[in-house]
């Protein structure tokens, strides 16, 4: 049996925890929330800095008292997010993975975080070579595996899909991370239109905003800049955020779609912050049905950042004899993940 130590620290989440082949021993994290504004690297690595040591010891005084049996002499290895993220967090967070890893005397694991992301998807759901939806703050992305790598068929061109709502959010005046909220503000425009009266149903109909595919990819920043200009014209929030949701969700289910279409595949995974949207998910859902194809979305907990996700790529990485020596496991803020050779699959 692999037990394995992951730690996660690339942006908003410091979780950590312990995986074995077959499940989530323990976990532990801390969450970095921004007084006001987006996210501060700076601010979120020192909260990273000052939560690693009780996150840590927590994951494995945890593991013990769940009567596993497991000390921290049992870990074979000390996975970590090498990037791609927020240079000052990588940094933390690698910084304490070395120290770890020298002083249990385990190798280290340098993980992509992208993924990491897509691997906890495929063990939680059991989907064996889906097309890859992942979206999340920075990065969106539609992948797939093929010749011993995860290939980027499509990608954001400007700032990923989560970013883009935390912005628009921000300029709504609501407090970060904003996709929940403009999730519910969306979910009540729906709401309010009842087809009976008339005047009410105008002030929260669809708005056409920037739709923007090129090709495989497609573009945020138009849409994000136009929904603020959409506000400040007068539309109410609902309105505008169910617009914004519609037109940026139905461009990322147009390119999923024709990647699958084109790959040949039938099964589909949602991986990413952002694959929490019901209403994204629901789009999802109808176009893999109308194909016969498979949809598959792992638990919230599984979508947003977790150390779990980093332990356990680190695990297959490890069962392949990919582990990272000190001399390369500087971090990586640009870490794409069609720079790794997948040697588990
Ligand atoms: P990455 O490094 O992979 O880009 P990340 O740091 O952005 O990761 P994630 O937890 O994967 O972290 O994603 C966070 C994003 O998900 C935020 O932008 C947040 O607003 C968005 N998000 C979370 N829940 C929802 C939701 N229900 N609807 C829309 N967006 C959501
Ligand atoms: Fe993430």
């Amino acid at each position: 049996m692999v037990l394995i130590l992951g730690i996660e620290g690339t942006a908003w989440n410091l979780s950590a925890a312990l995986v074995t082949e077959d499940r989530v021993i323990y976990e532990v994290e801390s969450v970095y929330k921004p007084l006001h504004g987006g996210i501060h690297p700076r601010e979120a690595a020192q909260h990273h800095a000052s939560e690693l040591k009780r996150v840590v010891s927590d994951v494995i005084r945890g593991a013990k008292n769940a009567e596993t049996g497991f000390s921290i002499r049992d870990i074979d290895g000390i996975a970590f997010s090498q990037g791609p993220g927020m240079g000052p967090c990588l940094r933390t967070v690698a910084t304490a993975a070395r120290a770890l890893a020298l002083t249990l005397k385990k190798p280290l694991i340098g993980v992509n975080h992208c993924i990491a992301h897509i691997e906890i998807g495929r063990w939680q759901c059991g989907a064996r070579d889906p097309v890859v939806l992942y979206v999340s703050g920075a990065n969106s992305q539609v992948l797939v595996y093929f010749a011993g790598r995860y290939r980027i068929l499509g990608e954001t061109l400007d700032i990923g899909i989560g970013n883009a709502l935390d912005k628009f959010a921000r300029y709504m005046g609501l407090s970060h991370p904003g996709g929940p909220k403009i999730e519910e503000l969306a979910a009540a425009a729906s709401m309010h239109s009842s087809g009976e009266d008339k005047d009410k149903d105008r002030k929260y109909a669809y708005i056409p905003l920037p739709y923007v595919v090129k090709g495989m990819d497609f573009s945020f920043s138009g849409l994000t800049t136009a929904a603020m200009d959409a506000l400040d014209a007068g539309y109410t929030r609902e309105a505008v955020c169910y617009s914004f949701q519609e037109t940026a969700f139905a461009m990322l289910t147009e390119v999923t779609e024709r990647a699958m279409a084109y790959c040949g595949r039938d099964e589909m995974l949602l991986a990413g912050g952002v694959g929490a949207n019901r209403r994204l998910q629901q789009m999802l859902r109808t176009m893999c049905h109308d194909r016969g194809a498979r949809f598959f979305v792992p638990e919230t907990r599984y979508l947003h950042d977790n150390g779990a996700m980093i332990a356990y790529l680190g695990l297959l990485q490890f069962r392949s004899g990919q582990t990272t020596p000190l001399r390369e496991s500087g971090v990586k803020p640009n870490f794409r993940p069609d720079e790794v050779e997948v040697t588990w699959r």
